[in-house]
């Protein structure tokens, strides 16, 4: 399995990704609902500019691309926006993979966290994360941009089954 910087020409198969791996959730008996992945230009317009900052890392393998991760640099963090593994290649480490390597990518140019918010009881979600190193985030603790990311969390989920958390980024992570 290869791990490389995502191309504009990934785009289609990022998206079929996205919404195939979002299935998890309608299958599982959490306060997750919505949160179903579809297509749509503002979504092709994201995962552009994602592959355009270089912050957009896919996995592929003998059947072409089956994962992805992306995300956006807020000063010092880097913000995990997506991380999704194709249903059928999941529980193989390749999502662990994707967060390694974009960790590795952003702590090369300077980055010294990794943040990301996700609901706090899918076995997937954070005690996954958890379980690779993040930690439970105070409000103390939130950046500005964070503190506008949970306001907008707060119109979309009920923000009790939602957490975030950080990992700290070093050059030699
Ligand atoms: C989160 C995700 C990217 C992880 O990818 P992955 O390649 O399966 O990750 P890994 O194999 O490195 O580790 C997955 C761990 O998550 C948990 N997990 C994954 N799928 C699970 C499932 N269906 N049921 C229970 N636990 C699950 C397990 O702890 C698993 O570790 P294990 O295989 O050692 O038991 C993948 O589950 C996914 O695409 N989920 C849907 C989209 C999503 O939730 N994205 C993150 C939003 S914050």
């Amino acid at each position: 399995m290869e791990c490389r910087p995502a191309r504009a020409s990934d785009l289609d198969r990022i998206i079929e990704t996205d919404i195939a791996a979002s299935q998890l959730y309608a299958a599982a008996p959490y306060d997750t609902l919505g949160i179903a992945a579809s297509r749509s230009p503002e979504l092709e317009a994201f995962y552009l500019a994602r592959i355009a900052e270089g912050l957009c890392l896919v996995a592929e393998g003998g059947n072409g691309v089956c994962g992805f991760a992306a995300g956006i640099a807020h000063g010092a963090d880097l913000f995990l926006c997506e991380v999704n593994v194709m249903p059928d290649h999941q529980k193989r480490g390749i999502g662990t993979m994707l967060i390694d390597r974009l960790c590795q990518v952003a702590a090369g140019s300077g980055m010294t966290r990794v943040v990301l918010s996700t609901f706090t009881r899918p076995p997937w979600n954070a005690p996954f994360y958890r379980r690779i190193g993040f930690a439970d985030m105070a409000r103390k603790d939130y950046a500005g941009w964070m503190e506008r990311l949970y306001e907008f969390e707060c119109r979309r989920f009920d923000i009790s089954t939602r957490v975030f958390m950080s990992r700290p980024l070093s050059r030699t992570a």
